[in-house]
């Protein structure tokens, strides 16, 4: 007997477009995995969205560097990709990592030489839109030109810092969906193309188990997006799942890790920095939590026809705001 809300995924909002999706995988009786999988991958293939997949905003350099994971709640296996270039459906590969390897994390060229090896299809994943963002960014500086970046250190890590003031206002974007199938069994997975025009090799927190994906059938389920290195250094989506555990609902636990955020010091923070966190508990019922008051989530359940959009709580990083 199993407890509580099955069949039912619940995401960030631009993982709307894949909702249906993962609810039909769900219907015909498929796993958590392979529901919030291939939610995933619609978001990854939208070439609308420049935060995940094909058409993400490149790094300096004008790459466009994937990150991604996967992690089963059942038996709390996790599979993840960084820094990977050229494959356009890189939460497939962090499965398969999970799957065939014994480790959890690939990076840069190993994750590529990975999914040669196991046939993943290459692609171009900068778009015309992409590029042309990028170029707009780059103020006349040639940084396809390997030389100039490393002639120039200064110069562009300048630039990251100043690009880092915009994150907020276009250049950022992560997708993540949480699901649970008609056995019980909770799945997490989450993709992105990071920050546009981060540092090359920079990794957010979503290929980072415990950062920015968590999934643990005996407690719940978390994962976030927004600026990763926040979720890094509180553990984010780690801390979620462990306030559950110890005995908080949904959301006390999201609001606990949402104020744990408040204590670091970010010399970086110029502008607003912004958390947001999609969870789910051991029976299925779903919350979000934001720092900012516009972020919304959706979540749909196999009994309904659509997708459901719900603003996420409010929990904002300074007090009084
Ligand atoms: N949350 C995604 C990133 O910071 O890369």
């Amino acid at each position: 007997m199993v407890n509580g809300q099955t069949g039912i995924v619940v995401g960030s909002a631009n993982a709307r477009i894949g909702l249906g999706a993962a609810v039909e995988v769900l219907r015909n009786g498929g796993s958590a995995m392979d529901a919030a999988i291939a939610a995933v991958r619609l978001v990854e293939d939208n070439l609308e969205d420049n935060g995940v997949g094909t058409g993400g905003i490149p790094n300096i350099l004008g790459q466009v560097e994937l990150d991604a994971t996967v992690m089963d709640g059942r038996t709390l296996a996790a599979g993840s990709v960084g820094a990977i270039k050229g494959y356009p459906n890189p939460i497939d590969i962090a499965r398969k990592v999970m799957e065939v390897t014994p480790h959890v994390m690939l990076v840069g060229e190993g994750a590529e030489l990975f999914a040669r090896k196991h046939g993943f299809q290459q692609a171009e994943l900068l778009t015309d839109e992409a590029r042309d963002s990028w170029k707009s960014r780059l103020d006349g500086l040639d940084a396809a030109d390997g030389s100039v970046y490393e002639d120039q250190y200064q110069l562009f890590m300048g630039a990251v810092r100043d690009w880092q003031k915009m994150l907020h206002e276009e250049i950022y974007g992560t997708t993540n969906v949480i699901a649970r199938d008609a056995s019980g069994d909770i799945a997490c997975a989450v993709s992105t193309s990071g920050w546009g025009f981060k540092w090359p090799g920079r990794l957010g927190d979503s290929p980072i188990i415990g950062a920015g994906n968590y999934a643990d059938n005996r407690f719940g389920s978390a994962a976030c997006t927004g600026r990763g290195e926040m979720a890094i250094r509180a553990a984010s989506a780690y801390s979620v799942v462990s306030n559950m555990r110890h005995g908080m609902n949904l959301e006390e636990a999201l609001r606990t890790s949402m104020t744990d955020l408040r204590h670091m010091v970010d010399p970086f923070a110029e502008r607003s920095n912004v958390m947001n966190i999609v969870a789910m508990d051991r029976e299925g019922n779903v919350l979000a939590a934001s720092t900012s008051d516009e972020s919304k989530y959706v979540f749909q359940t196999v009994e309904m026809d659509c997708y459901e959009e719900q603003p996420r709580l409010h929990v904002p990083l300074q007090t009084g705001q």
